[in-house]
C-alpha cells in the first residue's frame, strides 16, 4: 500500500515558498497555531482559480485572512472575495492582515455565524471556498447552492479528517462522531446531489471539488 504520509513530504517538497505578505501571513499562523490551507492544498486552489477565473468568491472561515489574501493574489484586479468568520479573537487579526495586504478593496470581511450571514446573502458567487466548522457544512449545503451560479465551483476542505472518515462510527472517538457522521452525510449530498458533479481528492487534509451543472 502507497505510504500517503512521506508522499505528502515529498509533494510538500515540490512546492514553492510564499513570498512577500503571503510569507509572512503563513509563518505568523503557523506560529500562533492557527489551521489555514496546507501547501498542496494552496496550489491546488491556486489552479483552480486560474483556470475557473472567478469575479465573485465566497470564503466561509477566515482565520487571520491567509487564503483570503492567497486568493486576492491569485486572481484578476476585478475580482471581490467575501469571506466570513466567527471567532472574535481572529477578526481583528484578519482585519489587519487584509490591510497589510493592501487588498481592502478586494477582500470583504464579514463578522458573524456563517450559518447566519450565509443566509442574508444575496448575490451569486463563481466560487465559494468552504474552510469552516466541519460539522456544519452539511446544513450550510442548500444556501450554498442556492448562491453558486451554474457553472460555478465549491471547493471544500478537510473532508477526509486525517483518514479517519474511512473508519466505521464505532472507530471513531466518541466526542468526534457526530462530525464524523456529517461528514460523511456532507460527502454523500455532494457526490449525489443532482445539480452537483464532486469529485473528492486525497490531497492535504482532503478536498472535494464540486462544479454547479447547468440547468437543461
Ligand atoms: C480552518 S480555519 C480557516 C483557515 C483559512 N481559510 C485559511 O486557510 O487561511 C476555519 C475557521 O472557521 C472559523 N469558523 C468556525 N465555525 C464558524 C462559523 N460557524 N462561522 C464563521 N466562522 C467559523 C474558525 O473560527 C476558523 O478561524
Amino acid at each position: 500500500m502507497m505510504d500517503t504520509s512521506r508522499l505528502s513530504v515529498y509533494l510538500q517538497s515540490l512546492e514553492e515558498e510564499n513570498k512577500g505578505i503571503l510569507g509572512e501571513l503563513e509563518k505568523e499562523a503557523i506560529q500562533g497555531y492557527v489551521p489555514i490551507i496546507k501547501k498542496e492544498t494552496q496550489s491546488f486552489l491556486r489552479t483552480i482559480l486560474q483556470i475557473h477565473s472567478p469575479q465573485n468568491i465566497l470564503e466561509i472561515g477566515t482565520a487571520i485572512g491567509f487564503s483570503a489574501v492567497y486568493m486576492g493574489t491569485y486572481t484578476g484586479k476585478e475580482t471581490q472575495i467575501t469571506t466570513i468568520e466567527n471567532y472574535a479573537k481572529r477578526i481583528p487579526i484578519a482585519r489587519n492582515n487584509i490591510q497589510r495586504a493592501e487588498m481592502e478593496n478586494k477582500i470583504t470581511l464579514i463578522e458573524g455565524d456563517a450559518k447566519d450571514v450565509i443566509e442574508g446573502l444575496e448575490e451569486t458567487y463563481d466560487f465559494i471556498f468552504l474552510d469552516g466548522a466541519k460539522g456544519q457544512y452539511i446544513y450550510y449545503l442548500p444556501v450554498l447552492l442556492r448562491l453558486l451560479r451554474e457553472g460555478g465551483i465549491l471547493l471544500t476542505d478537510n473532508v477526509l479528517q486525517e483518514g479517519d472518515i474511512l473508519e466505521s462510527r464505532y472507530g471513531i472517538k466518541r466526542r468526534d462522531r457526530t462530525i464524523h457522521g456529517r461528514m460523511r452525510e456532507y460527502l454523500y449530498a455532494i457526490k449525489h446531489h443532482k445539480s452537483l458533479t464532486t469529485s473528492i481528492l486525497p490531497l492535504g487534509d482532503g478536498v472535494a471539488l464540486s462544479i454547479k451543472n447547468e440547468e437543461k
